[in-house]
């Protein structure tokens, strides 16, 4: 592309690459810079998402979990194992060829849609006549210049690091040393019991680690539903996940052993804890640093996130920020749909992203996932619901498959029905959260989804008694 782009795309994430390849649909010419150099130095496009985040993390909890079922599950089934052996190495590869096919399906994508792909670090140069202009520096280390009047920060999030304890990835790990340790540690310690303490220590703990959890809030996964958090609580403690709450880290100092951790737990007490290695995951930074904002007239805000109005437009005119480094979730599927309603934008379309009905999904086992409101919310808010639950002990496909852990529940307006949340716990949670989010951006009554018809014997009939159980008509339980 030599004629100046009509957009340029600084970040090739899930944000990113979906926002240039929607542009591209709309007939922009657009070009789209992504720093990430796999372990040869190539491109890696997908961001946080595809290298170090959701594609790897997925693909280790599976293993994992297929690992822990051959261990644990298999023998009810009549199978017996004898000679389980794990194969860390195959694992692991398996994992970086899922992240290789990732990238490699967004540079064909970029391709097909005819968005030029640069492998570089970009910064803002100047606001000039002709448009914003940046500099590209290349994967080679040239500086390549280019202009455009519109622009789309979709630089994403990096991991927050604990003062006093810098991430080397070899003791102290962020997410990225988290996908890749071996051999298995005998004691991992993970501080936050968030979305990434919980996949991660999972994952370990099923390969055998003794896995201690450092969580400083005195309440397990507010963001969830209360009765699903006291659940999935119980559930990891049964597996041995060692969650403590309410603790304040006082010294991490790592050795050639290991690492030892210093902390007052819940009563105040010093507690000690050895551990060979240690999970740092309490949030994410948004990256704005080296992006020299100022040359354009912009500025993080005081939380480091570029700061946007509810269409993700910048306070300067023709630059736009998406996914991790704007406000909002912190999440892949967030961040695609903002890129696209900017990108729809951009084309005169009017778009609409609404938070409440972006789905959350906590990859454990059991599967924890939801959409809308929350009990605790709601009652907060004084609004008048009606509540149904229903347990897979209860739904004879979970007996079949053996996995009958959680149930489903169901909240909706006391007055015209309308759903207002679903929260789920146990299997395929993430999958069965779909029907959940359809029904609430139609706006559906709970009376819909109790008149639709499900197949049997299928988990999602659940729904169909969560949503049956808010009237008090549940037929199975
Ligand atoms: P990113 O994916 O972070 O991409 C930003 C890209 O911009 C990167 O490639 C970066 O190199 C590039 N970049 C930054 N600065 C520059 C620059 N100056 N020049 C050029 N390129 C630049 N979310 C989910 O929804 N589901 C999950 O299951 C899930 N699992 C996760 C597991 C882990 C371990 C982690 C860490 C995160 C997970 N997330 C998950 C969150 C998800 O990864 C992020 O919300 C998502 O990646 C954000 O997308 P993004 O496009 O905003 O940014
Ligand atoms: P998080 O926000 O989910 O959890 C961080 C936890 O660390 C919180 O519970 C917090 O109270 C705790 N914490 C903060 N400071 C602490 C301290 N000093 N000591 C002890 N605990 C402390 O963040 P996490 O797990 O790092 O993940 C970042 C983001 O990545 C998530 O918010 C989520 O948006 C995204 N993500 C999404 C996934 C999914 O959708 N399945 C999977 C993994 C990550």
């Amino acid at each position: 592309m030599n004629a100046q782009p009509d957009l340029i795309v600084i970040g090739a994430g899930p944000g990113g690459y979906i926002a240039a390849i929607r542009a591209a649909q709309l007939g922009m010419a657009v070009v789209c810079i992504d720093a990430w150099a796999n372990a040869k130095g190539g491109p890696a496009p997908g961001g946080t998402c595809t290298n170090v985040g959701c594609i790897p993390s997925k693909a280790l909890l599976q293993s994992s979990e297929h690992f822990d079922q051959a261990g644990h599950a298999f023998a009810d089934h009549g199978i017996a194992v004898s000679g389980l052996k794990l194969d860390l190495d195959r694992m692991l590869a398996r994992k970086e060829q899922v992240v290789r096919q990732n990238n490699e399906g967004i540079l064909y994508l970029f391709k097909k849609n005819k968005v030029e792909f640069v492998h570089g670090r970009a910064a803002f140069v100047a606001k000039t006549a002709e448009g914003f202009e940046l500099n590209a520096t290349t994967a080679g280390g040239e500086a390549r210049r280019l202009v455009a009047k519109q622009v789309i920060i979709a630089t994403g999030s990096s991991p927050r690091a604990l003062p006093g304890a810098a991430f080397d990835e070899e003791r102290i790990l962020s997410n990225t040393g988290a996908l890749a340790i071996s051999p298995v540690p005998k004691r991992l310690g993970v501080i936050g019991a968030g979305v990434i303490g919980l996949e991660m220590g999972s994952v370990w703990r099923r390969l055998g680690a003794q896995v201690t959890v450092l969580e400083a809030l005195p309440e397990f996964l507010g963001a969830a539903d209360a009765q699903v958090a006291k659940e999935a609580q119980k559930q990891f403690k049964k597996q041995g996940l060692d969650i403590q709450l309410g603790v304040r880290i006082a010294e991490v100092k790592t050795s050639a052993k290991g690492v030892s951790l210093r902390y007052a737990d819940a009563a105040g007490a010093e507690q000690k804890l050895e551990v060979d290695r240690l999970i740092v995951s309490i949030g994410r930074v948004p990256n704005t640093e080296g992006l020299n904002l100022q040359a354009v007239g912009l500025q993080a805000d005081e939380r480091g996130f570029v700061p946007v109005d509810a269409d993700c437009r910048t306070p300067v005119g023709g630059i736009w920020a998406i996914g991790d480094v704007v406000r909002g979730p912190m999440l892949a599927h967030k961040a695609e749909e903002e890129g696209v309603a900017v990108a729809e934008r951009m084309a005169g379309q009017k778009p609409h992203v609404d938070f409440n009905t972006v789905p959350w999904v906590i990859y454990t086992a059991p599967e924890i996932a939801w959409v809308g409101q929350t009990e605790q919310q709601l009652k907060a808010a004084g609004r008048a619901y009606k509540a149904g639950s229903f347990p897979f002990l209860a739904n004879g496909r979970a007996r079949a498959l053996g996995d009958t852990t959680g149930f489903v529940k169901m909240l909706s307006d006391a007055a015209t029905d309308e759903i207002l949340g679903v929260h789920i716990i146990g299997p395929m949670a993430s999958e069965l959260i779909a029907e959940a989010a359809v029904a609430m951006e139609f706006k559906a009554a709970a009376e819909d989804i109790a008149r639709i018809c499900h197949a049997h014997p299928t988990l999602s009939e659940s729904m169909k008694e969560a949503a049956l159980a808010t009237d008090g008509r549940g037929l199975n339980f």
